[in-house]
């Protein structure tokens, strides 16, 4: 109720170009989301390889629309280049909104929310998709804190419709406004959440893989498990889902759950062994609790 009030009676001027921060997983999906809409993005990363990774992404999207007929080859085309990349800011003074999706680590994410607000216009919304940092700790370097907001999409960005919008202490009506009325021409239901450690979802999400993660511990095969939580009616098990999510980012985001939380949100041993002793990282790299070839998946004994 509150968020369609903000949305409704501030009438926020459209975000029409944007810049994404990072061009991984979330970039290379958020930057295809932007481009499926008609707005043309500036995707940054600090280097080539991995723009070309983001790059590739967003192509594999406009592939599977293309394959299911709802987009024509030549539209696809065309919105790929609207994606743009850099390893610099070129660009940047002409977009109305930038999304940083770098690494969840404070200081890496401090240090470029710094950079970037030099180099923006004053008028620009800084929207962070950080899955667990605190709005007060990242926006701190901040001089006009009032234009950073929280704006957090779902793994695989094509598919989960809700995104979380967090305000920070100083966040303006006007960003929120602008955020949610962007999250809506996307296509997405925004959701104004509290700034807590994992915000809503993830704060019920991490808890859930990481008692998953417990039960394989005490001997509960893996894909019982995720046999289970599928026949319950989730479109895959938890497992499945930390291979898509990354090993690696959950465990971040896990990490700081229990710095947050403490004893009742302890990292499962397994979870840590998967990535720090095994560096396993999931579907990206092919192996994680499963092997994936292609669209198959066998657990990865
Ligand atoms: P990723 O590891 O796939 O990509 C991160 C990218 O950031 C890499 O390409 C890296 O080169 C780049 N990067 C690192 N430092 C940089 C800098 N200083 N300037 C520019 N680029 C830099 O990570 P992923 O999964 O895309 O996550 C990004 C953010 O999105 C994190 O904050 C994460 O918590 C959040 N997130 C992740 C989700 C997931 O399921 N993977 C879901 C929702 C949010």
């Amino acid at each position: 109720k509150k968020d369609a009030g903000i949305g409704d009676t501030l009438h926020p001027k459209p975000v029409e170009t944007a810049a994404v921060i990072g061009a991984g997983v979330m970039g290379g999906g958020i930057s295809w989301l932007l481009s499926s809409k008609g707005i043309p993005v500036r995707m940054k990363d600090v280097k080539w390889e991995a723009i070309a990774t983001g790059m590739a992404a967003a192509s594999d999207y406009f592939g599977q629309l293309v394959k299911r007929r709802k987009m024509k080859k030549g539209a696809a085309k065309l919105a790929m280049h609207r994606i743009s990349g850099t390893t610099d800011y070129t660009g940047f003074r002409n977009v109305d909104l930038v999304i940083e999706a770098v690494v969840e680590d404070l200081e890496v994410k401090q240090s470029v929310l710094v950079d970037v607000e030099k180099r923006i216009r004053e008028d620009a919304v800084i929207a962070t998709n950080t899955s667990s940092l605190s709005m007060v700790d990242l926006g701190k370097g901040l001089v006009h804190p009032e234009r950073f907001v929280g704006m957090h999409f779902f793994n695989p960005v094509n598919r989960m419709p809700l995104v979380e919008v967090i305000a920070g202490p100083k966040t303006s009506q006007e960003a929120i406004a602008k955020v949610i009325d962007l999250t809506r021409k996307l296509g997405k239901t925004p959701i104004v959440v509290n700034n807590c450690s994992g915000f809503l979802v993830n704060r019920i999400l991490i808890p859930y893989l990481n008692e998953s993660a417990y039960m394989l511990q005490e001997g509960t095969s893996m894909e019982r498990i995720d046999k289970a939580l599928e026949d319950f009616g989730l479109p895959m098990g938890p497992f499945a889902l930390a291979d898509e999510v990354g090993i690696d980012v959950g465990l971040k985001v896990a990490r700081i759950l229990e710095s947050s939380y403490g004893e009742r949100m302890q990292v499962a041993d397994i979870m840590k062994d998967a990535f720090e002793e095994y560096h396993l990282l999931g579907k990206k790299s092919g192996k994680g609790f499963y092997i994936h070839e292609g669209k198959k998946m066998r657990p990865n004994e």
